[in-house]
């Protein structure tokens, strides 16, 4: 009984899952300017006062889902299917996917090495 259970949520589960859509990094690097995602989340994604994007800590269905539905809406804003598609999303994730880190390498830096002790 318990195994048919299973079986079946995993059905479900698994016929829900929608494939990831194709993105396109160049329009996404347009449109997260015209959403002014930026504004909060800077340029690069890890520099504005907002949750660092780059590198993306979600897949592309959470974030998208995400996007929809903010677990904190006063802060960041919903962007609802009718202002930005699936597709414009998945290309904004494509844009964040494709952003190499702005941020040197701790090594890189002597003070913090100091600071820690490993010069
Ligand atoms: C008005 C400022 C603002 C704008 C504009 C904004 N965000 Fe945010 N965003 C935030 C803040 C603040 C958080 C953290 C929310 C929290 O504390 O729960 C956040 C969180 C997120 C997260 C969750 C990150 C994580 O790892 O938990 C994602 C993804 C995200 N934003 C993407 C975007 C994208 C893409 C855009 C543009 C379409 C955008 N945001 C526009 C302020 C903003």
């Amino acid at each position: 009984m318990i195994r048919i259970f299973f079986a079946v949520a995993l059905l479900i589960g698994g016929s829900q899952a929608e494939p990831p859509l194709e993105g396109d990094a160049e329009n996404g690097k347009t449109l997260y300017k015209q959403y002014t995602c930026y504004g909060c989340h800077g340029y690069t994604g890890e520099t504005g006062f907002a949750t660092r994007l780059n590198p993306p800590r979600m897949r592309q269905g959470r974030f998208i889902t995400y996007l929809r539905n903010p677990t904190n809406p006063t802060r960041m804003p919903p962007y609802q299917q009718s202002e930005v598609s699936d597709q414009k999303l998945a290309n904004i994730y494509a844009y964040l996917r494709s952003l190499p880190s702005a941020s040197p390498d701790a090594e890189s830096i002597p003070l913090l090495q100091a600071i820690l002790g490993k010069q």
